[in-house]
């Protein structure tokens, strides 16, 4: 089929136009950044994102794939267009309809005859609706046919290409039989349920999807909570919950809490427009001020440590390893390593940091905060170590080399990824999320 993407050089719109693509759609992205669209003619992505780089090249071989600005010209082309546009989110919870706005009017100026417009971005329940009123309004051709879809994105930073190729399900949000058939035939090269609905129903599923997530981990941040201050030990609950199969195990590590672009903002959007619809919040609430909590036990702790060390906090090196708010990214929107950051800044402590896809923070760290090239830099003379993203390098430290290099044995290990036992034989002092001190295990070893 003939599909525009518009925001198409955007991590959804570029992941979306060139899984289409290889499926042998015949896609074109549009996007307002000419910069972009000429890098990406040069094969150039603007993003990194693992195997995105094949897509291209493979869209390309196909020949499948066109990139331009002039997206009057692009959607005229087109059966479907899609809107991957930002909806970032504003101070008051409320999404930023901007961008959406422009998309919609210059799709209403260009059709000339029946299209599908298809939502992908993230945007509050109702758009839908609201977006047909718009598009009406702006008509250039006064009584042209269309339809509006919802189709929400599952991408996961990291795993956008095999989430697109491969995903779980395709949900279409529709109010004809024409627009469903259409999004059908578009993806009917994919192998996945197809779960077509009403467009409302449709825009929900996300909010849904996401506030699930997040629920699910600030549920496990305070279980591993609870058990620290009871003395049990969170690796071996979650294992006892995982054989469960109405819980299972998966997206159940406890950690410094959720962060990126998406969570945070989909969740205070969620109840921005929850409450102007009148419903109860409470939970979602809880889910975030939980979330939040995270950083705020990680400082007060690091803060404890310093006092029990009797150093001014001046002369304190704390060492950061990891600052993307998850591994397999460089994205720092949102990053519990940046938060906890801005915390300790406040601290005066010297903080050093490594992160093997980050090599820059923000401006207001430039004189905070040293990013090192290499890990031993970022450890050396170190009185706290504090792990915040899951790296897989991480968690093969040679924790004997890294002794050497230190002023003070202490990790914190907010990702729970080096073995307990295996930092105490190394000499450290261990803390990790959700571990008591003397973890139930500690306590069987000692009675045996
Ligand atoms: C999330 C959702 O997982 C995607 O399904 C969704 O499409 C996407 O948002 C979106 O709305 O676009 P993403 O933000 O890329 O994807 O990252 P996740 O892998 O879900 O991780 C989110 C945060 O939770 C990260 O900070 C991660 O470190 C944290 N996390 C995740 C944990 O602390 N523990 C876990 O077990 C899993």
């Amino acid at each position: 089929m003939k599909v525009t993407v518009i925001g198409g050089t955007g991590y959804i719109g570029l992941v979306t136009g060139l899984g289409l693509a290889v499926h042998g759609n015949e896609v074109i992205c549009v996007d307002i950044d000419q910069t972009k669209i000429d890098g990406l003619k040069q094969d150039i992505l603007p993003i990194y994102e693992r195997g995105l780089d094949e897509l291209l090249a493979e869209a390309k071989e196909l020949a499948t794939i066109t990139f331009t600005t002039a997206a009057e010209f692009a959607i005229r082309q087109s059966d479907i267009i899609m809107i991957a546009v930002g909806t970032p989110a504003m101070a008051s919870g409320a999404t930023d309809m901007r961008q959406i706005t422009t998309a919609l009017k210059q799709v209403a100026q260009a059709i000339d005859r029946y299209k599908v417009i298809v939502i992908k971005s993230t945007v509050p329940v109702g758009t839908g609706a609201w977006a047909k009123q718009l598009i009406k309004q702006h008509l250039k051709k006064p009584g042209v046919a269309f339809d509006v879809v919802s189709n929400p994105e599952f991408l996961r930073e990291g795993k956008a290409v095999k989430d697109f190729l491969h995903p779980e399900r395709i949900v279409i949000g529709a109010d004809t039989k024409r627009a469903t058939g259409m999004i059908k035939t578009l993806y009917h090269t994919f192998d996945a349920p197809l779960i077509t609905t009403d467009i409302t129903s449709s825009e929900m599923i996300k909010y849904a999807c996401n506030a699930y997530l997040a629920t699910r981990l600030s549920y496990i941040n305070e279980i591993a909570e609870i058990s620290e201050c009871v003395g049990a030990d969170i690796h071996s609950v979650i294992a006892g919950m995982s054989y469960d199969n109405r819980i299972g195990g998966h997206y159940l590590n406890p950690g410094p809490g959720f962060g990126g672009p998406c969570l945070n903002k989909d969740i205070n959007a969620l109840i921005h427009f929850a409450q102007q619809a009148g419903a109860d919040v409470n939970l979602l609430r809880a889910v975030l001020s939980r979330n939040a909590r995270q950083t705020k036990n990680i400082s007060h702790y690091v803060s404890q440590q310093i006092q029990a060390l009797g150093i001014a906090n001046e002369n304190v090196n704390i060492c950061l390893l990891g600052l993307s708010f998850k591994a397999g990214t460089d994205d720092l929107r949102n990053s519990p390593a940046v938060d906890l950051i801005d915390q300790l800044v406040e601290k005066g402590v010297v903080i050093k940091a490594y992160d093997p896809a980050v090599k820059a923070l923000y401006k207001r760290h430039a004189t905070t905060v040293s990013v090192c090239d290499d890990l031993f830099s970022a450890v050396d003379q170190a009185h706290i170590i504090i792990i915040m993203t899951e790296w897989p390098q991480f968690k093969q430290l040679d924790l004997n080399a890294l002794k050497k290099r230190i002023k003070y044995p202490l990790i914190v290990d907010t990702r729970n990824i080096i073995n307990v036992h295996r930092a105490q034989l190394a000499g450290f002092v261990y803390k990790g999320i959700g571990i008591a001190d003397r973890s139930a295990l500690e306590i069987m070893d000692a009675a045996l």
